[in-house]
């Protein structure tokens, strides 16, 4: 059986309302700084799990929430859905828009598809694996402007205290190079963002793979090159630095060196 990227936007649009019509969700408490996890996201987890099992049955799933968040090595094998419940869990606690929800999907461990939807905004972000990037249908490219015209954004590695030192050093170095920063609280959307020409370059020093597998994908066909902090592939097999440039970002600025 095979799965069009039609069949997953139209399921993550459903999931999309789980998180509009969600009234104060009881919140439960991750290990790691400030990690929390309320009962929407493991609603949103649920709901991706049972229609996306329906729609490719053969597929595995690697999930954040419900202990579905182990790598085996099984998961590079076929198909396998890579999926953030919520991306963003902080800003949906707090009212702090937005918050996503990312739907990748792994061909033989590589990205094939992906899907991030903002269904504030009602912004649906799609790709499929050399076939273009697209928001709400139409076709996305990243801005062609040298980052000294553009904003850069970057994650905190909230989770990883021992790579606070490290983030803010390289933000302090790069916002004279760049307009200005931004700190959105999701990566998926901050991926997203550098793909759809808001801003110019992301970075952060630890993601897990279901932050990035339908982004990074996205990116990449929107025409950024999407690395870890080194310039070199990003995993998927495990978690990695990331570092997203657009078309007009044409080499690794010398503060991630
Ligand atoms: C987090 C968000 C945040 C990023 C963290 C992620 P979560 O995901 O993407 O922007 O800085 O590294 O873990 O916990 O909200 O799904
Ligand atoms: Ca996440
Ligand atoms: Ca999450």
């Amino acid at each position: 059986m095979t799965i069009t990227i039609d069949s997953i936007i139209a399921i993550t649009k459903e999931a999309g309302e789980l998180l509009l019509s969600a009234k104060r969700p009881k919140i439960m408490e991750k290990s790691g700084h400030a990690n929390f996890v309320t009962e929407t996201d493991e609603k949103v987890q649920r709901f991706l799990m049972e229609r996306l099992g329906k729609a490719l049955p053969e597929a595995k799933f690697l999930g954040e929430e419900d202990g579905q968040d182990v790598f085996s090595s099984k998961m590079a094998n076929g198909y396998c859905f890579v999926i953030d419940p919520i991306d963003g869990t902080s800003n949906f606690i707090y009212e702090y828009r937005p918050s996503v929800i990312s739907v990748g999907l792994l061909k033989e461990g590589k990205p094939y598809m992906g899907v991030v939807y903002n269904p504030y905004d009602d912004m649906l972000f799609s790709a499929v694996e050399g076939q273009g990037a697209y928001m709400n249908g139409e076709r996305i490219m990243s801005s062609e402007a040298p980052l000294s015209n553009q904003l850069a954004c970057f994650g905190t590695a909230p989770y990883y205290t021992e790579y606070r030192d490290r983030s803010f050093d390289i933000a302090k170095k790069l916002l004279p190079l760049c307009v200005d920063l931004r700190r959105s609280g999701t990566a998926a959307w901050d991926l997203c963002c550098v793909a759809i020409g808001r801003c110019g370059l992301y970075f952060e020093m630890k993601l897990q793979i279901w932050d990035y597998a339908a982004a990074a994908l996205i990116a990449t066909e929107a025409g950024c090159k999407v690395t870890d902090i080194d310039g070199n592939p990003l995993s998927y097999t495990g978690a990695s630095s990331a570092l997203c440039m657009s078309r007009g970002v044409k080499e690794i600025p010398e503060c991630f060196k």
